[in-house]
């Protein structure tokens, strides 16, 4: 093997998935949800459109079962929480989490003690991956429905997206709703991965999936849903001051490699952060450079 060749493929198998590294991932992550406007763009969702969609899931109820699946350190989860709340005001709430980070359910649970009026809202964490709480559910033959399921921005650290929406949705009841949040398939995230996702692309898992399809594999499956555009941006100005810290944790975070900066081969390394440049991907304001990290909103009927 020429002796270039073989250093290329060297370091290229020296890229490692950001999942190996779960502090470094959760660090990436606070990260980007601090340079970005995902969370403030997910309230104006359940601000603006939630209530609608939970209108019909009531019928009478004063008790509902809600399903938090890669709920994180739960912050998008009480903002929905508040909804269901007002719009049932009273009513009882069983609140079921599936995550597997034992620190993110730490944190969960801080911000449980630091939120008020959360006294009719019952919690109960599963510290798994969605698979193992499927086989938990199905060796328990547990019969247990949901009135409201959320799977937000998690579907790409599974390895059969389409498998886990079916089940997923199995469990909702008669007027239940299955939430789901990713990137969209028009965003920077969808351009870069589409165009690298066979360097990048390091787990088995599908981290290249967006919005786009889902709507694909629902209406593979004649799901009735309804598709709303959530348009964000994040700050990632730092990415191209060479040796900067929070920088390269963005890095890590856009290209799901753990310490991208230090172990993508130097021309993969140099396209990336060209490719990043593109209007597809990026526009400069003020002196800022800005990633359209727009995602999509799906609402799957039962
Ligand atoms: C990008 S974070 C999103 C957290 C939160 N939903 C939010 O939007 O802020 C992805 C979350 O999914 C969790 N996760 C990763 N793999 C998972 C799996 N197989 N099943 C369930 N959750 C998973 C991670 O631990 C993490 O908390």
């Amino acid at each position: 093997m020429a002796k270039e060749l073989k250093t290329k493929l060297d370091m290229a198998s020296s890229m490692k998935t950001l999942l190996h590294d779960e502090s470094r991932y959760f660090k990436s992550f606070n990260l980007f949800l601090d340079r970005s406007t995902e969370h403030e763009c997910i309230q104006v969702f359940s601000d603006e459109i939630l209530p609608g969609e939970l209108a019909s899931i009531g019928d009478g109820k004063c008790s509902f079962n809600v399903l938090g699946v890669g709920s994180g350190a739960g912050a998008v989860d009480i903002q929905m929480l508040s909804k269901l709340q007002l719009k049932y005001p009273g009513a009882s709430v069983n609140n079921e989490i599936v995550e597997p980070s034992s620190d993110q359910i730490h944190n969960y649970k801080v911000l449980v003690a630091k939120t008020p009026n959360l006294e009719n809202v019952s919690f109960n964490w599963n510290k798994m991956t969605s698979s193992e709480y499927e086989n938990h559910v199905k060796e328990n033959k547990e019969n247990k429905t949901f009135d409201f399921i959320h799977m937000i921005q998690m579907l790409y650290y599974v390895s059969d997206p389409a498998a886990t929406i079916k089940f997923f949705h199995s469990l909702l009841g008669p007027k239940g709703k299955l939430l789901i949040i990713l990137v969209s398939g028009t965003g920077g995230w969808s351009h870069l991965w589409k165009t690298f996702k066979h360097q990048l692309c390091l787990s088995e898992f599908s981290q290249d999936i967006t919005i786009q399809d889902i709507k694909e594999y629902l209406d593979s499956t004649g799901l009735k849903y309804q598709h709303y555009d959530l348009p964000s941006y994040v700050d990632i100005t730092e990415c191209f001051t060479e040796g900067d810290e929070n920088g390269e944790l963005l890095m890590d975070l856009l290209t799901e490699t753990c310490e991208f900066s230090k172990t993508a081969p130097p021309d993969l390394k140099a396209e990336i952060m060209s490719f990043l440049r593109q209007p597809e991907c990026t526009t400069e304001k003020d002196g800022k450079i800005i990633f359209n990290s727009t995602m999509g909103a799906i609402v799957v009927e039962p």
